[in-house]
């Protein structure tokens, strides 16, 4: 008799069954009261349908100091304890990325509904997983991606899709960060970035804070990117300053991603030193959100020019909120509207994963000086000259 093939195949996963919410409520758990987390749960606080029930960190002063401000009974050191938790329906996931894989698929397994902060995890292959576990266990699971909330950005994207300035034929994104004396940077814990400048990242800041920026540049234009091309630098920290040229699966449309250390320069911003312009040309047409995380010029946030038939106008669009914080506290209760009301929130983990593939070719084109396809990025990729894990 022949012997049974062995199996390469991963075990099978054992995930409960989808536990009904309560209704029209949404309890959540919270793991991870560092840096970023009062941005995150601001949105969870106001929602009328939603209680945060308890919250987690194994710094048990961060974990009561969050517990008091947002009012939350349960206080928990060690996650596993919170997942035991029967009154927690969903877990917002705030702990640093390299913990994000095991994190999500720790709920995923104990039946809760996750939304992870971004990067998804530390390499394709691990989010991939991700998505495939959540896929099967019918829980939902998505990636909090503020920018895609970001009152400005939601408008840009709703004019492309209106067709505002005709086909897309191009995408710009620029991203500068310097210096601030925001209150906000002054009160965040340099503890909170010592995982992002070793092994346990797999890059810098082309990693970390760009992220955004590769969701936005496949989100903005509804298209996939097909080839990269790129240069990376190294600067002080984890700085990568970069110009990156993406081919669109549209080859009609090409876009460029810069991204400048200018520690010189002094940002006017609420938030983290940095700012950001997103320009989509269209070939009626041209649209600038023109900040994000600072504030720079003193325009209205949404700018449009059309220029069609030879008739010219510009709409400067002043109304939009345009306070980057309102990202997060709208990423926060879409997510609370769409458990309670069955539809899929966004970020997908499919699209999470095909930004951070956009992410990886970013680093392995400069590596190389070719172009890379990202969909080729299937493996773990850790920049070039990185600190190795
Ligand atoms: N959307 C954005 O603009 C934005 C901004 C900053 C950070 N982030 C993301 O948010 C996440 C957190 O970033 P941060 O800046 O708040 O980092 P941080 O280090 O300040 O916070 C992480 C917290 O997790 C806690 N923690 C670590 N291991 C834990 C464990 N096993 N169980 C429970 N708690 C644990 C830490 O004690 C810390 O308080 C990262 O994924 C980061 O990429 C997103």
């Amino acid at each position: 008799m022949d012997e049974p093939a062995t199996s390469t195949a991963p075990p099978a996963v054992e995930t409960p069954a989808r536990r009904p919410l309560p209704t029209g409520r949404v309890r959540i758990g919270v793991v991870g009261a560092g840096n970023v987390a009062d941005l995150n749960v601001a949105g969870y606080l106001d929602h009328p349908r939603c209680d945060v029930v308890a919250v987690c960190d194994v710094d048990a002063e961060l974990a009561g100091a969050a517990a008091r401000r947002w009012d939350v009974a349960k206080v928990y050191a060690d996650f596993d304890d919170l997942l035991d938790d029967d009154d927690v329906d969903a877990v917002e996931v705030l702990t640093p990325t390299h913990l994000h894989h095991a994190h999500v698929l720790a709920a995923l397994r104990a039946g809760k509904h996750v939304s992870v902060q971004k990067p998804l995890a530390n390499s394709v292959p691990e989010a991939r997983e991700l998505a495939r576990v959540a896929a099967e266990s019918g829980l939902v699971l998505r990636v909090s991606e503020c920018f895609r909330h970001y009152p400005p950005l939601e408008r840009a994207r709703e004019l492309v899709e209106g067709g505002a300035i005709g086909r897309v034929v191009g995408v710009r994104i620029k991203t500068v960060v310097g210096q601030t004396d925001s209150a906000f940077q002054a009160g965040l814990r340099l503890e909170g970035y010592g995982w992002r400048l070793d092994g346990r990242s797999p890059g810098g800041h082309l990693f970390d804070d760009m992220a955004h920026k590769y969701a936005m540049a496949l989100w903005l234009p509804g298209l996939d990117v097909v080839s990269v091309q790129a240069v990376v630098r190294r600067r002080d920290l984890y700085f990568e300053p970069c110009v990156a040229l993406f081919e669109y699966e549209d080859p009609d449309v090409l876009g460029v991603m810069d991204v400048h250390f200018a520690p010189g320069m002094w940002l006017r911003s609420k938030y983290y030193g940095a700012d950001e312009l997103f320009e989509v040309q269209g070939d009626e047409g041209v649209l600038w959100v023109t900040r994000a995380t600072g504030e720079l010029l003193d325009v209205p946030p949404v700018v449009l020019y059309q220029g069609r038939d030879n008739v010219c106008r510009t709409v400067a669009e002043a109304d939009v909120e345009s306070d980057w914080g309102e990202g997060f506290r709208r990423s926060s209760a879409h997510f609370v509207d769409a458990l309670l009301d069955g539809t899929e929130p966004a970020m997908t983990a499919g699209e999470a994963v095909r930004a951070l593939q956009l992410c990886f070719a970013v680093y392995q084109a400069s590596a190389t000086r070719l172009p890379v396809d990202p969909r080729s990025i299937s493996g773990p990729v850790t920049a070039e000259g990185w600190p190795e894990p």
